[in-house]
């Protein structure tokens, strides 16, 4: 099968291109590196050209107000090329709950380009997975002050990247589900719980204090970014950090 995978330099789309490749399929890499640009649209039409699955793991630059407008207009490029082509199948990376916290642009960013890719011509699939486990030095840096990091109890349930870029790629070679995969870690832990640990494991002796003002999780209420009945990856974050 020929997959195209925008976004295939970053985190999850450069495991997601090896594990296609190793199962014998044909997955290219595309990023503006390679010379695609989802934005301006340079290259787009080339690289989605030949392609049975476009697998679309790209990431806005930041989190802001701005990454609305990033997903709005790369998912409007992409389905223009794919249709354009031969594409029966385009995939996306979602977030578990994002639908739940409007409050966040960044979330809102990702259900819009869930409904664009639902509401489009091309057969879909939308996978949501929970927050990864590389992204928590991210989140301790955003409320990290001299020897304190504040983070809320929001809970979490992380999912090393590895386990998304498998469920990924299952998907992306699979019949098209037209609707949603949740997939998340095997265990739900509060942010604050899993900064301890983090923080512990790495012998960072910064303290962890526990705000419900903090940071960007702080607009989360309740257990919305967990889902117990997702399809539950392996990897334990013990295991991982380890
Ligand atoms: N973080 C989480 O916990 C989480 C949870 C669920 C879902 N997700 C979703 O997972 C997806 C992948 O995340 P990730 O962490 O793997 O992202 P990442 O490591 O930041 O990689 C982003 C990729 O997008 C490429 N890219 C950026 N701007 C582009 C543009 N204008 N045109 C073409 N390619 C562009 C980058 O290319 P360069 O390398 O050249 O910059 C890179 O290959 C995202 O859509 C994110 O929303 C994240």
């Amino acid at each position: 099968m020929k997959i195209a995978v925008l976004g295939g330099t970053g985190l999850i789309g450069s495991q997601v291109v090896k594990k296609l490749n190793a199962a014998g399929h044909e997955a290219v890499p595309h990023s503006p590196s390679t010379g695609v640009d989802v934005i301006s649209g340079q290259g787009l039409d080339d690289a989605v050209a030949a392609a049975d699955v476009v697998v679309n793991l790209t990431n806005s630059p930041t989190f802001d107000e701005a990454s609305p407008a990033f997903f709005q207009t790369s998912m409007d490029n992409l389905l223009a090329s794919a249709r354009n082509g031969a594409v029966g199948h385009v995939v996306i990376l979602s977030i578990v709950g994002a639908d739940r916290v409007p409050e966040l642009d960044y979330y809102r960013a990702k259900v819009l380009q869930e409904k664009i890719l639902a509401a489009g011509p091309i057969p879909y699939s939308i996978v949501r997975a929970t927050q990864f486990m590389e992204f928590m030095d991210a989140v301790l840096s955003w409320t990290a002050d001299g020897d304190t990091v504040r983070l809320p109890a929001t809970p979490i349930q992380p999912i090393a990247s590895r386990d998304v870029a498998n469920a990924v790629a299952e998907v992306a070679v699979g019949a098209p589900l037209n609707g949603i995969r949740n997939i998340a870690g095997p265990e739900i832990f509060s942010l604050d719980e899993l900064g301890r640990m983090t923080l512990s494991r790495k012998g960072d002796s910064r303290t962890v204090i526990t705000d419900p003002a903090a940071g960007m999780f702080a607009l989360v209420k309740g257990d919305v970014l967990t889902d117990t009945h997702a399809h539950l990856a392996p990897t334990r974050y013990a295991d991982w950090l380890a």
